[in-house]
């Protein structure tokens, strides 16, 4: 199977709306999480413009533990009192973050990073699964349809582990 990714064209909304199509057909027929995680990763990552980091958190039942991303290495593991990636896992809430130097524990994987989208993944009966992690070198990167946008691709990506 050869995979092109088709430019993103239109609005944002439009934009995201054809993301999540290659997302599905992407996941589609396929339930590893390492396989569907590693192929996400590099679709949002080559999809998207201004980003330096995408890619997954899974929580061990301790701490977060990084998964298949795209970027420069990693931390590897992240308790969860800590940083971007910890909050969006302890509160369930995506975090947004327009200069992660302000968020008081950020944990700085690569100093380029400026601004961070983290959505947390959340299965079917509430429990945590981890977070899929964005970073930009660019200040205030992600707006508001960026959020919808890439929680609409984490829900694809928890749909396809069922
Ligand atoms: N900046 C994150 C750590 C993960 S890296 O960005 C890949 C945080 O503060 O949780």
């Amino acid at each position: 199977m050869s995979f092109s990714t088709i430019p993103l064209t239109g609005s944002k909304p439009d934009q995201y709306a054809q993301l999540l199509e290659q997302a599905r057909a992407l996941l589609h027929g396929e339930r590893d999480r390492i396989a569907n995680a590693a192929n996400l990763s590099a679709l949002v990552y080559h999809a998207l413009p201004g980003l330096n980091w995408v890619g997954f958190y899974f929580y061990d039942g301790h701490e977060l533990v990084v998964g298949p991303f795209q970027g420069l290495p990693a931390c590897v593991r992240i308790p969860l009192d800590k940083g971007v990636c910890g909050a969006a896992a302890r509160t369930g809430e995506t975090q947004r973050i327009e200069d992660v130097h302000a968020f008081p524990g950020h944990i700085a994987c690569d100093s380029a990073s400026n601004s961070e989208l983290v959505v947390p993944l959340v299965g079917a009966n509430g429990e945590l699964i981890g977070v899929f992690d964005l970073d930009s070198p660019l200040h205030a990167r992600f707006s508001v349809e960026d959020q919808q946008g890439l929680e609409a691709i984490a829900r694809a990506f928890l749909e396809s582990l069922q």
